[in-house]
Order: C-alpha cells, then sequence, then structure tokens
C-alpha cells in the first residue's frame, strides 16, 4: 500500500495546488492512501467545512490539523460530524477527535494527529497520548501514520525514534519548510521531520513577507496575509507500506515549485 501526505495546505494558492497537481501526483505515484495537512487551509488559519469538502473531492482519505485547527469558528460547526477530519489528539477537552481510522479494500488505516510542547502552547504529553493510542489502533490495525504538529526538530525525533517499530510513519507539519531527513527507521518506521508546506512559494512559511520582514525590523504588530500569487509550491512525501506488519518500506518526499519542477 501506498500512502501519499501532503503537507500543510495555506490559504488559496494551497488549495489550487492541491487540486491542480493531485490528479498528476496520483497518477505518477498511485497513491491508495491520501492524507492532507490542512491547518492553514482558510486564508492561512484554520479549515471551513467547505474546503474540508472540497479536500475529500479532490482525492484526500484524511484531513489533519495543527495549532491552527480553531482558528476558523466554522470547525466548532462541522468537526463533530466530520468523520475524515482529524485534530491533535493531546488537546485536553476539545471537540472532533485525535485518531481517525478509514478503510481502503479490507485495509483499515489510522491516521493520529499530535502536537508538540516545545516552543508551543502547553498540551497533555504527546508521547503519552501516542502510547495511548497506539494501544487502541493495534487493537484493529497495524497500519498506523502518525502527523506530529510541531516546532522543535529534537522533539519530532524524540517521536520518531520512541514510535519505531510501534506505527508505521512519523512525519512532521508545522515549520512549513521540508526537511531532507527522510528515513526508515531500524524497526521500520518511516521518519521526516517535517514534510513541508504547500501554497505561496516567494513568501515566508507561505504569508506575504513583507508584513513579516517588517516585523522583524520594527518589532511592531502586523497582520500575516496570504500572499495572491502565482509562484506556489507543493510539499509531500509518500510512504510505502507493507500492509501485512504495517513496517514502511520505501519514504521518498515529494517537493514541487519552480526550482523543483514536477516531472512526470
Ligand atoms: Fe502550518
Ligand atoms: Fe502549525
Amino acid at each position: 500500500m501506498r500512502i501519499l501526505f501532503i503537507g500543510d495546505v495555506v490559504g488559496s494558492p494551497g488549495r489550487d495546488m492541491v487540486k491542480d497537481n493531485l490528479p498528476l501526483l496520483k497518477d505518477k505515484y498511485k497513491p491508495q492512501f491520501v492524507i492532507i495537512n490542512g491547518e492553514n487551509a482558510a486564508s492561512g488559519r484554520g479549515i471551513t467545512e467547505k474546503i474540508y469538502r472540497e479536500f475529500l473531492e479532490w482525492g484526500a482519505n484524511v484531513v489533519t490539523l495543527g495549532n491552527h485547527a480553531w482558528d476558523n469558528r466554522d470547525i466548532f460547526e462541522f468537526i463533530d460530524q466530520a468523520k475524515n477530519l482529524v485534530r491533535p489528539a493531546n488537546f485536553p477537552d476539545a471537540p472532533g477527535q485525535g485518531i481517525v481510522y478509514q478503510k481502503y479494500n479490507a485495509e483499515e488505516i489510522a491516521v493520529i494527529n499530535l502536537q508538540g510542547r516545545t516552543f508551543m502552547p502547553p498540551l497533555d504529553c504527546p508521547f503519552k497520548k501516542a502510547d495511548e493510542l497506539i494501544e487502541e489502533a493495534r487493537k484493529r490495525t497495524s497500519i498506523i501514520f502518525v502527523d506530529f504538529h510541531a516546532e522543535a526538530t529534537s522533539e519530532k525525533q524524540a517521536m520518531g525514534w520512541y514510535l519505531d517499530g510501534r506505527v508505521t510513519a512519523v512525519v512532521g507539519t508545522h515549520t512549513h519548510v521540508q526537511t531532507a531527513d527522510s528515513r526508515i527507521l531500524p524497526e521500520g518506521t518511516a521518519y521526516l521531520t517535517d514534510v513541508g508546506m504547500t501554497g505561496p512559494y516567494d513568501g515566508i512559511l507561505g504569508m506575504d513577507k513583507g508584513p513579516i520582514m517588517g516585523k522583524f525590523l520594527n518589532s511592531l504588530p502586523a497582520r500575516f496575509e496570504v500572499p495572491k500569487t502565482d509562484k506556489k509550491v507543493l510539499s509531500g512525501v509518500i510512504v510505502d507500506v507493507d500492509v501485512k506488519s504495517g513496517k514502511a518500506k520505501k519514504v521518498e518526499r515529494i517537493l514541487i515549485n519552480e526550482d523543483h519542477p514536477f516531472l512526470y
């Protein structure tokens, strides 16, 4: 089984990038299961029901979230009915779910979303939460995919090693720049510190660079917006899974932008 994961989709440029490229990626790589991180999909802040439904229409099986999950108030209206949507599991008391199960043919895939605590707001322990959810998931399936939404590379690496051999993949999101460290850990877990983002290419983490540079220069409050742009990036990762053991067989990064054109 092949799983395609697409990293943080930022605003309408990110959504356009998914809509335009997902059919091509499906055609080329033939993934059976697609996961999209949508925490920045609505103007960089959260997700709406309409966008969530579009992702499913375009071919996503599961949509994950992160620290921006709650930025768009629409989420509170639909998250409890959204069966293919997963938010960080270690929020102490939040609507929605931190693990989802979806079927592909006879196989069941568990997708877990967790959020880090280093340089981020305090939450329940993501490591203990992972133990709890994996114990639950392994009663149903050995294919377990973890989106660890975290800031610190060290915390992400720690999660990779902590879950090695117990899950299919630990991929990082949140820092929006793809790292080059994809590997399969010794006990069979695919690992990547950060998948990277999908959206504007010439900005800063997907937002308009002007106000952010300004803020670095003058330290005054600034409003960050997603720029309108034709220069876009798509960041993703493909994991090939041995369905019987749930272990990863291969991990391959995907990066599409004008410096790394899509080679079909
Ligand atoms: Fe993000
Ligand atoms: Fe984030």
